[in-house]
Formats: structure tokens, C-alpha cells, sequence
């Protein structure tokens, strides 16, 4: 009984330790599903869509020269990571209006590992 209960309060810890904070290396892999239309780091340019440094805590549609869709400019949101969240899952039910064409990614793993990798894109 105890073995039990301590094996499945340590499957929580496990679980909610990769919600708190997503594996950016393996976050740089799903990443591969944006950069057909985002780029970060050093040299990043619009493309497709907006550059995505710095992208968490900036307030949506605020990336200088990138023409937004109306949706985004006046959506009044802040991509903190809860926002990002569910942006991300379905964001034409989250946006209705974007013009992100992205399905969404239903992984929470997956979400919050790219969150972690996009965290790390600092770069002006
Ligand atoms: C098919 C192209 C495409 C793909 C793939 C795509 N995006 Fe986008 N993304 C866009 C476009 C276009 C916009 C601008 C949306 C608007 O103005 O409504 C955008 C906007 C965003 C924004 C808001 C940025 C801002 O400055 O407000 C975030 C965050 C974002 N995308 C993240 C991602 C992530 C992370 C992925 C991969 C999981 C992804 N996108 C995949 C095209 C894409």
C-alpha cells in the first residue's frame, strides 16, 4: 500500500515538473512545425508570420514591421505562458480571425516543451 503511494506521488511530481517547465531541447524539435513560417535567433526576419524572439511576455501583435491580422492587433492579449497555451492548442478558436493557418498541437508535452524553447529566444 505505502509502495503505491509513494510510486504515484512520484509519477505527480514527475508529471507536474514537466508542466512547470518544458525540455527546450526537445521543444527546438517541434519547432520544426512553426519555422515554415517563423524564424528566431540571431538574424531573424518576418516571414510567413512574425519574428518569435522574445516572444514570451510581449504583448500580441507588437513585433515591429510585421503586418498582424486586426484579430491579433486588437486582441489585448500577452503571450504569458498560460495564453501561450492555449493559443497554441487551437489558435483559431482562441483567435478567432488569425491568420496563423496552424492546426494546433494537442501534445501537452509537446506545448510546453516548444514554451520552454521559445523562452530561451532572447535575441533582439
Ligand atoms: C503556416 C504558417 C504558420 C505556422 C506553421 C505557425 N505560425 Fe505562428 N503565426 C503565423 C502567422 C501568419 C501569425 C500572425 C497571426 C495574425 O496576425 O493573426 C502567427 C503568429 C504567432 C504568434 C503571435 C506572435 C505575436 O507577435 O503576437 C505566436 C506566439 C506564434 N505564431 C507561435 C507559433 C508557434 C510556436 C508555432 C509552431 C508550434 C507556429 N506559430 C506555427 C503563421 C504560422
Amino acid at each position: 500500500m505505502k509502495t503505491v503511494a509513494i510510486a504515484s506521488l512520484c509519477a505527480l511530481a514527475f508529471v507536474s515538473s514537466v508542466q512547470a517547465d518544458g525540455d527546450a531541447a526537445a521543444g527546438a524539435k517541434v519547432f520544426a512545425q512553426c519555422s515554415a513560417c517563423h524564424t528566431v535567433g540571431a538574424g531573424a526576419q518576418n516571414s510567413v508570420g512574425p519574428v518569435l524572439n522574445g516572444v514570451v511576455g510581449r504583448a500580441a501583435g507588437s513585433y515591429p514591421g510585421y503586418r498582424y491580422s486586426s484579430a491579433m492587433r486588437k486582441s489585448g492579449l500577452t503571450w504569458d505562458e498560460a495564453t501561450l497555451l492555449r493559443y497554441l492548442k487551437a489558435p483559431d478558436q482562441v483567435l478567432p480571425g488569425t491568420k496563423m493557418a496552424f492546426p494546433g498541437i494537442s501534445s501537452d508535452a509537446d506545448l510546453h516543451n516548444v514554451i520552454a524553447y521559445l523562452k530561451q529566444q532572447t535575441q533582439e
